[in-house]
């Protein structure tokens, strides 16, 4: 009996420190329990009663996650203590967090820093229950005038993402970089933060809610530090045509080639909802729910390596449209507004087709073929190359067949999510001028189609057989061209700037 138990404890321990080409990840939506006013202050008591009643649920959504076998979960941004705040009213909800080289548990020894309650629960949450556990909060820094950056308040306030291991050590801790509008209570960190740390199941990168429309750190997770897996806390407000959060998130996972772990707010006024275990090449599990104010728990099998998967190869998105001949424009061309920006769009006046229409350096071409269409519906292929700048300031890519809100051209590019009409096939290639594009499908009131399309190595996004049985709202190549970006112009120069002086200086 006895060897029998040391034998399998043994074999236990050596499958623990093998590599696993698989894991169960999961991503708990957040219904979160707002404070009543984040405009009065309140003291650090009643801050902790509220965030203890959020942590009451998530600590609900990590032990149902962890009996389900999974090694890891993922909480929404703001999930602890919500939103709105100013400068002086998030105080009391900040905690100091280390950084994590100083190998802290903080569930075992809860006062190496101070009080820091919230860290505490998070890391017991994690090693009561054997999982890592994927966190959002409020981190502070104080400062002095000696920081020529230091705040008037003498504090940096950072919103944060923190991750506990299954012991429920410390071992990530990542600083927002892109902060949305109406973010005034926290600071960006000077230089963006590049958050990996290495699991028996692959390698992390981690990053939070804007941070995924940049370069960095998102993108450079990914092509300078090769990480397998991204965990994304969000508080993510749907916006249709392009950027709808189970949308957005499962493209940018495509795209990319990596596992995107996107856990989302839940609250239906804000438009938040939408989270989903997206990996690059397989039907995943997704949330998205209008209906009600309840949370989720999603629970997938992913691969650690997808990249290294069999079916993963990297996409060359203008190689197709680089090499045909143009489509005619087709008989109505006209301007509109999507987001704010200015696209060109061309009608698709009959049931089946072919068009081209450009924009500055981008063609985008769509072959098509309508199963029916509806007499109250309007499709257009769209395109669009040029800086964005609404909420933020990037250069978009983008070729787009959608369809618009009426059968007036001029709602063309705004929101809709009914459908009747239903696709035959479709084909969209556009002769991008970047390397990152991330293909879009979306069907009728917000339903993903991951086996219902797919993207050949020539930069086809391609609709398959089964697509005519779901009416279509949109099917989008979102291309991003990082180094047109104001910031990493600006970027750009200073480097230039800093190399030429160390030239005078030798
Ligand atoms: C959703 O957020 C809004 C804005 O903060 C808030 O007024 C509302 O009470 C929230 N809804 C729920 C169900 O918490
Ligand atoms: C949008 O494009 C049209 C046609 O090129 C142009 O007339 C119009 O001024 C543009 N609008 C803006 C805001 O740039
Ligand atoms: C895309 O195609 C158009 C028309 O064929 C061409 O004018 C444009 O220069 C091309 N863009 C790039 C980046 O090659």
């Amino acid at each position: 009996m006895i060897a029998t138990y040391v034998l399998f404890s043994l074999m236990l321990c050596a499958a623990e420190s093998q590599t696993l080409k698989k894991f169960i990840g999961a991503v708990y939506e957040h219904a979160v329990i707002l404070p009543e006013d984040t405009t009065i202050p309140v003291s650090a008591q009643e801050a902790l009663d509220l965030m203890n009643k959020n942590m009451d649920i998530l600590e609900k959504a990590v032990k149902a996650a962890a009996e389900q076998g999974a090694h890891l979960i993922v909480t929404p941004e703001d999930g602890i203590y919500g939103w709105r705040f100013t400068r002086e009213t998030i105080l009391p909800y900040l905690e100091d967090i280390p950084d994590p080289s100083v190998n802290w548990i903080p569930c075992t020894d809860p006062e190496r820093y101070g009080p820091a309650p919230v860290q505490t629960r998070l890391s017991c949450m994690a090693k009561h229950n054997s999982i890592y556990v994927v966190a959002n909060f409020g981190d502070k820094k104080l400062c002095t005038t000696f920081d020529a950056e230091c705040p008037d308040d003498g504090q940096y306030n950072y919103n944060t993402a923190v991750v506990y291991d299954s012991q429920g050590k410390l071992v990530a801790r990542y600083h927002k970089y892109n902060l949305f509008l109406g973010e005034k209570q926290f600071n960006a960190p000077s230089e963006p933060e590049l958050v990996t740390f290495d699991t028996p199941f692959g390698k992390f990168g981690i990053f939070i809610c804007f941070d995924l429309l940049f370069y960095n750190p998102a993108v450079a997770l990914v092509v300078e530090h090769n990480v397998d897996t991204i965990l994304f806390p969000t508080a993510w407000m749907n916006l249709l045509p392009h950027l709808t959060a189970v949308e957005f998130h499962s493209a940018w996972a495509m795209g990319m080639g990596v596992n995107l772990l996107s856990a989302n707010t839940h609250n239906t006024s804000m438009r938040m909802t939408g989270s989903g275990i997206f990996s690059p090449d397989k039907v995943v599990p997704y949330f998205y729910n209008m209906e009600n104010e309840e949370g989720q728990l999603l629970i997938s099998e992913l691969s650690s390596h997808p990249r290294k998967s069999a079916t993963y190869s990297p996409t060359k998105w203008n190689l197709h449209a680089s090499i045909i001949q143009n489509f005619p424009s087709g008989s109505n061309v006209f301007k509109g507004y999507l987001f704010s920006d200015n696209y060109t769009f061309t009608e698709l006046t009959d049931l089946q087709g072919k068009y081209t229409v450009c924009q500055n350096q981008l063609c985008c071409h769509l072959d098509f073929k309508m199963a029916d269409k509806h007499e109250s519906e309007i499709y257009v292929l769209g395109v669009f190359d040029g800086l964005h700048v609404v909420e933020g300031e990037y250069y978009l890519q983008v070729c787009t067949l959608l369809k618009c809100q009426s059968t007036d051209i001029a709602s063309c590019g705004e929101s809709v999510e009914q459908a009747s009409t239903r696709f035959e096939s479709f084909s969209l290639s556009g002769n991008f001028s970047t390397s990152y594009v991330f293909p879009e499908v979306l069907l009728t009131q917000i339903h993903l189609a991951p086996d219902l399309f797919q993207v050949l190595n020539d930069g086809r996004l391609i609709s398959k057989v089964g697509i005519s049985s779901h009416p279509l709202l949109s099917a989008t190549l979102f291309g991003r061209w990082y180094e047109q970006d104001p910031r990493e112009k600006l970027k750009k120069v200073k480097t230039d700037k800093h190399s030429k002086n160390m030239l005078l200086d030798e």
